[in-house]
């Protein structure tokens, strides 16, 4: 079994319709391909709530800093729409650039607030990009719901944010992270970590929740996030872009986990830029 593409909004509206003529519910999970297991648990979880899945795979050039960047990303589409036949997929939107970004095309969606720090801070313009491609994703299937991973984390703060704001009908679905068995947290940019660099990742994903397990039980932020730093470059991890406890809800900074709480960071190993979080359970004695 193989999964139907197509590659114009034409073709993808035309499927839609056709569903919707049967009051069968819509489920969208953008991805830019590279396909690893994060995103097929995305899949599953569209699959348990709607009665059919679109996959969409497109490498947004808006939302890469760098041209080398771009360039680097992995495309895999022949073996994308295998895994997605085998994971049960509906359709695969796979459009070309142009028919995203149309000769002329002017418009930019940029949220404000939560898309300014960390990954906004070191990405200039990153979710701006994420932001006008999710909002036309939306637009272009009129699917019910849509599922995001929060491996990305802020991604998924801004993508509701930007929902909400224009009043796109569409509910957003967080799933968790998926990691490899070492903790590692699934990402197609883990392909180009070298084997050496490979063994090193996981302590990314250990002092997280090192740190976590600690402000959970009461600790000032503060003094652990200095002291999960030094672990990282002790690791060979650097520059640590960021490692911030930041409230789950808003985004908002906390020193301590007086409310529901993430701990983000992002790190470079070797040429590979390395982000994760995880959840810090509130305490508030
Ligand atoms: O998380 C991603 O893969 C991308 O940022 C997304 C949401 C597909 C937008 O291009």
């Amino acid at each position: 079994m193989s999964v139907p593409v197509v590659r114009t909004v034409a073709e993808l509206r035309y499927a839609v319709a056709a569903w919707r003529a049967e009051r069968l519910q819509v489920a969208l999970v953008p991805t830019m391909g590279a396909l690893h297991e994060g995103h097929l648990s995305l899949v599953r979880a569209a699959l348990s709530r709607a009665e059919r899945v679109i996959v969409t795979i497109f490498v947004n050039p808006k939302q890469f800093n760098s041209p080398a960047d771009l360039a680097a990303y992995p495309r895999t589409e022949e073996t994308d729409a295998a895994m997605l036949a085998g994971a049960g997929a509906h359709l695969l939107y796979a459009p070309l650039a142009g028919e995203i970004y149309p000769e002329g095309f002017s418009t930019t969606v940029s949220v404000a607030s939560v898309s300014e720090e960390m990954e906004g801070r070191f990405r200039p313009g990153h979710f701006d990009g994420v932001a006008t491609v999710v909002a036309k994703l939306f637009l272009q299937s009129g699917a019910d719901c849509a599922f995001f991973g929060e491996k990305d984390f802020q991604q998924l703060q801004v993508v509701r944010r930007m929902a909400r704001d224009l009043d796109i009908p569409v509910e957003i679905v967080a799933c968790p992270t998926i990691r490899e068995r070492n903790g590692l947290a699934m990402s197609s940019r883990n392909a180009r970590l070298s084997p050496q660099e490979h063994a090193r990742a996981p302590r990314l994903s250990e002092v997280l929740f090192e740190a976590a397990a600690k402000m959970a039980s009461g600790a000032d932020a503060q003094p652990v996030l200095a002291q999960a730093r030094r672990a990282l470059e002790d690791a060979g991890f650097g520059p640590v872009e960021y490692l911030e406890l930041r409230s789950s809800a808003s985004l908002a900074p906390l020193t301590r986990a007086s409310e529901p709480a993430r701990l983000l960071a992002a790190a470079w190993l070797g040429q590979v830029r390395l982000i994760d979080n995880v959840e810090v359970a509130e305490n508030d004695p």
